[in-house]
């Protein structure tokens, strides 16, 4: 055999919904019951880091995810590739004297290596930057000429939520209407310069992994939550409409009011659904209550909080001087003392909370 390899590497950060999506309409290619919002955070801290390689000596597709092989057989890594192969171009490396032409794609085979720098299935959005990550590093290697919007209805289909990884700053991804999915993409609301006071700081409570997946969690919440047919029906249309307002005027207080009531009725469906199914615990709860005090004794928001399939904190704090405050205020109610309680939890320095 031919010896040679070609590979990229890309790195993706992880993104936080601000408006939650919960609940699919169509659960193979994955499309949502409501718009939703996020924002993606900066590439250094919460990330996926994924090296993509292609050689004529690999016998089939592999993939090792944090140093460990993992099967490639799942409809939702399937799906990616099938639809990233499908669109592969002609790649040239003259100094290694390499020519793929866009029909070889179909013979040759991939090894895939994926590393997160935090915890998988802790309710961080691992799969957001994973999936996002993926297609973006197969797009390259295969020289796909799509846009990122066309990209994220590829990673959508690995995993909702890394849909809006492929931009960063704030983001919105569009139920769209089709029921091949082809309008359920993500578009860029602002670019990362827009909004750069606010700063985000994750109290990392638990880096256990959750007991019900996102995707069993939503399918369980869709056929039994009338809070959740009611939540994608009334409430989030218009809600995104604020959202977008907020963000495009820079409007702190609406953006954390709008934060806030969105993340306790993504919490709220999921107690109305049958079991109901708890995803923060009583730390978290400590948290909102201590925001919640401080910004009402302030008088004006000063933070915002928002928690996703998990107990961890997504705090946005309005600028640098606030979050020095909120760590301080942290690190006093909730000491670093034992691992049950705030788990110390390093990212590139020592730091609890990043
Ligand atoms: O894309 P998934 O299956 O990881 O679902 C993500 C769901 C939430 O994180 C709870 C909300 C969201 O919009 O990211």
């Amino acid at each position: 055999t031919e010896k040679w390899v070609l590979m990229v590497t890309a790195q993706t950060p992880t993104n936080i919904a601000v408006i939650k999506y919960w609940g699919k309409r169509d659960e193979t290619r994955i499309l949502p019951v409501n718009d939703s919002i996020s924002v993606t955070l900066d590439p250094d801290h919460l990330c996926t880091v994924t090296t993509v390689a292609v050689s004529p000596a690999f016998d089939r597709d592999r993939m090792w995810l944090n140093g460990k092989e993992i099967s490639l057989s799942g409809s939702r890594y399937q799906n990616c590739l099938r639809e990233i192969r499908s669109r592969a171009g002609d790649v040239e490396d003259k100094e290694k004297g390499i020519k793929i032409g866009k029909k070889d794609w179909e013979k040759l085979y991939l090894h895939i290596a994926s590393h997160n720098n935090f915890p998988t299935a802790a309710g961080l959005a691992s799969s957001a930057a994973g999936f996002a990550c993926l297609v973006f590093s197969l797009a390259k290697l295969m020289n796909v000429e799509e846009d990122p919007s066309h990209l994220s209805a590829i990673a959508r289909q690995g995993s909702g939520s890394a849909c809006r990884s492929l931009f960063g700053g704030f983001v919105k991804w569009t139920m769209g209407s089709k029921e091949d999915g082809s309008d359920s993409v993500a578009v860029q609301l602002a670019d990362e310069k827009h909004w750069d006071d606010l700063v985000i700081i994750i109290a990392v409570v638990s880096s256990r992994q959750k007991e019900t997946s996102s995707t069993s969690g939503m399918r369980e919440s869709v056929e039994t939550s009338l809070l959740l047919q009611h939540r994608a029906k009334e409430v989030v249309p218009k809600r995104i409409l604020q959202m977008e307002e907020a963000i495009k005027s820079r409007d702190f207080a609406s953006f954390t009011q709008l934060t806030c009531t969105d993340s306790n009725q993504f919490h709220a469906v999921c107690l109305d659904t049958s079991p109901p199914i708890f995803y923060m615990n009583d730390t978290s709860h400590r948290i909102i209550s201590l925001v919640e005090k401080w910004n009402r004794s302030e008088g004006t928001p000063q933070v915002a909080y928002t928690f996703d399939a998990g107990p961890n904190a997504v705090l946005i704090a309005r600028n640098r001087k606030v979050a020095v405050q909120l760590l301080q205020g942290l690190l006093y109610y909730f000491p670093p003392k034992s691992d049950t309680d705030m788990k110390s939890y390093v990212v590139g320095d020592n730091s609890i909370l990043k």
